[in-house]
């Protein structure tokens, strides 16, 4: 019910030289360098459609999701990206001699996109539809309600609009009972996080966290009081059903 279909560890396929072929890509606008970049790159949607079984699975249900070296796990529907002619960048032709990336300063850490970043020559950046992940390592197909058949607040209504936001603002980098990005904690098991933050304080933190703690890695996502109170309601309502181990 909520297996994953298919996982194509980039890292491992590259090695292996099962990437195919490689093409020089031009982004406008580039959303990790802010500028105009080139790349080398290989057909993202071949590579997927080599590497799984596409005929077999349902793609209107199925989401294809990334999994980046921080543990930033964001989604899209498998459809779109499909249609979207993605490409998967694995080398920056501006890098400096002897690097394969160029390095920017993002809030004052030295980064790059490595090992690879997704792209899309024929998308506006500003779509958010569509997921640029860089730092990216592995792609997997999943069903597309894999999130909701395992973490829906079915025994409360009360508690939807808080999965709803959750699903939308958190999931990307949190877990509840394991499903979900690891970036950040996990909030639900052993201990949810409604256990043990008072909870006024806890919806603080939500709306911001660098208020309580120096160099916050969570960023300040624009949440609205009502909002963050939503979230502890539906976080509040899971703590009672904890994944058992
Ligand atoms: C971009 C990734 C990211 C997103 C999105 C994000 N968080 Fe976080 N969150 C983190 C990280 C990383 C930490 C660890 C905090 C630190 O840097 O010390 C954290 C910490 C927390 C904590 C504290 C956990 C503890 O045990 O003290 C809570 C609660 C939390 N996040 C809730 C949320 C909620 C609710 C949302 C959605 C509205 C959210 N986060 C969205 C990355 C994220």
């Amino acid at each position: 019910m909520s297996q994953t279909e298919a996982t194509l560890d980039l890292v491992a396929l590259f090695e292996q030289n099962k990437q195919g072929k490689d093409t020089i890509i031009t982004v406008v606008d580039d959303p990790v360098y802010h500028k105009t970049k080139k790349y080398k790159a290989i057909n993202a949607a071949y590579l997927v459609q080599n590497e799984t079984n596409l005929s077999k699975i349902d793609i209107q249900n199925t989401k294809i999701v990334f999994e980046c070296k921080d543990g930033y796990k964001p989604e899209m529907p498998l459809e779109l990206f499909l249609k979207a002619k993605p490409y998967i960048a694995f080398q920056d032709i501006e890098a400096p001699e002897g690097a394969n990336w160029e390095s920017i300063l993002k809030n004052g850490i030295q980064m790059d996109a490595a090992p690879f970043y997704l792209i899309y020559p024929s998308i506006s950046t500003k779509d958010q539809q569509y997921k640029w992940p860089y730092n990216l390592i592995k792609i997997m197909l999943e069903p597309l309600d894999k999130t909701k058949v395992a973490l829906f607040p079915k025994n409360s209504k009360k508690a939807v609009t808080g999965y709803e936001l959750f699903e939308k603002n958190c999931i990307t980098c949190h877990a509840l009972n394991g499903i979900g990005g690891t970036m950040g904690p996990e909030l639900n098991y052993p201990k949810s996080v409604t256990d043990y933050w008072i909870e006024k304080q806890l919806v603080e933190y939500i709306i911001n966290p660098a208020a309580f703690r120096h160099n916050v890695k969570m960023p300040t996502l624009g949440i609205t009081n009502h909002d963050a109170k939503e979230i502890v309601v539906y976080l509040k309502y899971m703590s009672k059903y904890k994944k058992a181990d």
